[in-house]
């Protein structure tokens, strides 16, 4: 088709500001790991039981079967299994926080083997020759979309996936409540889910072209200091030891019983301030062994996202203390 001259205008985005410029892009990264298992032809992947079901079930829709292994309280491997020729391990590095036990112990001893799920480190870039996956809208404002960084070389074409029917959570959040536009994004989300597997669109392209990364990743490392400076005392785990100036994905405040972390996140959400739980399947799952249940149920991904200053850090530690000090 020839292209348009004239007539009335798209939305207007900046362009160039991609911060993985030759990355493949999908949907979303369960899409990103199905074509890359159905390309490497992987019939076996061994998967943390600390991880959501959708990966799991992206693994089996390419005909890999996910072997489980078991991590520790730092989120590292109790043992580093001897994979085979054509076998793949899927490393989560969670929160963001764990960049330096990919690059100096699971790199070194897995090299192509190894897949890092960066979908909670978005400001972790791809270390060369290993396949890389990423899931932009935990960091920032897009529908959708995963990228796959270095990708294998026989990945089939895809159709392209379309957006606009997702934006309604997106521009209702700017114009009113959160909670009005909670629903709206839980169907854009369940819509994803059922998505065949396809290529990024290009409005999701287009706006993830157009961030300021830089300044996202600095504010996220700012508060995310602050936090490790009011919690790290207490925490069962210790983010500001582990990696102390990162651009996070959340501030994981580990409790010490599954009944304190439900007592704050609910007391939380009165006073409008939403935490997450990753993952609720995995609290559920009767396979799931104990260290993985205890992070899953008493891990509080505390926010520390770009829309937050340092006081909206201050209103969050305070509440949190109050909360921890009255259950
Ligand atoms: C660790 C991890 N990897 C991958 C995914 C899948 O990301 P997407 O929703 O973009 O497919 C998720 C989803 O929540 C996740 O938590």
């Amino acid at each position: 088709m020839l292209e348009a001259i004239g007539g009335y205008f798209e939305l207007e985005l900046r362009t160039g500001l991609t911060p993985y410029p030759d990355a493949v892009g999908f949907n979303c990264a369960r899409s990103a790991l199905t074509a890359l298992l159905e390309a490497s032809a992987a019939p076996c992947l061994y998967l943390p039981y600390y991880i959501c079901q959708a990966v799991v079930e992206a693994a089996q829709v390419a005909g890999s079967r996910p072997k489980p292994y078991a991590i520790d309280m730092d989120f590292e491997l109790l043992q580093l299994p001897a994979l085979k020729a054509d076998e793949r391990l899927l490393y989560v590095n969670y929160f963001g926080l764990k960049d330096t036990y990919v690059r100096e112990v699971l790199a070194p001893r897995y090299g192509d083997r190894l897949i890092v799920d960066n979908s909670q480190a978005l400001f972790s870039t791809p270390l060369p020759g290993i396949s890389t996956l990423y899931s932009p809208r935990k960091f920032v404002g897009v529908a959708d979309g995963g990228w796959l960084a270095n990708p294998p070389e026989r990945l089939k074409e895809l159709p392209q996936s379309q957006s606009r029917d997702r934006f309604g959570a997106l521009l209702g959040r700017l114009e009113s409540a959160p909670e009005e536009h909670y629903l709206a994004f839980t169907e854009a989300e369940k819509a994803l889910a059922q998505a065949p597997v396809s290529a990024m669109s290009q409005s999701t392209r287009r706006l993830l072209d157009s961030l300021d990364y830089a300044i996202i990743a600095d504010r996220r490392r700012d508060n995310f200091i602050h936090l490790c400076e009011a919690f790290d005392r207490d925490n069962l785990f210790k983010p500001g030891v582990t990696a102390p100036q990162v651009a996070a994905l959340s501030y994981p405040l580990l409790l010490g019983s599954p009944a304190q972390a439900q007592y704050v996140r609910q007391a939380l959400r009165e006073e409008r301030i939403f935490i997450p739980c990753y993952w609720p399947e995995v609290v559920n799952a009767a396979q799931s062994p104990n260290v993985e249940r205890l992070l899953a149920g008493c891990v509080l991904p505390l926010p520390v996202d770009q829309r937050y200053h340092q006081e909206h850090m201050q209103r969050l530690i305070d509440r949190v203390h109050w909360h921890m000090a009255t259950c």
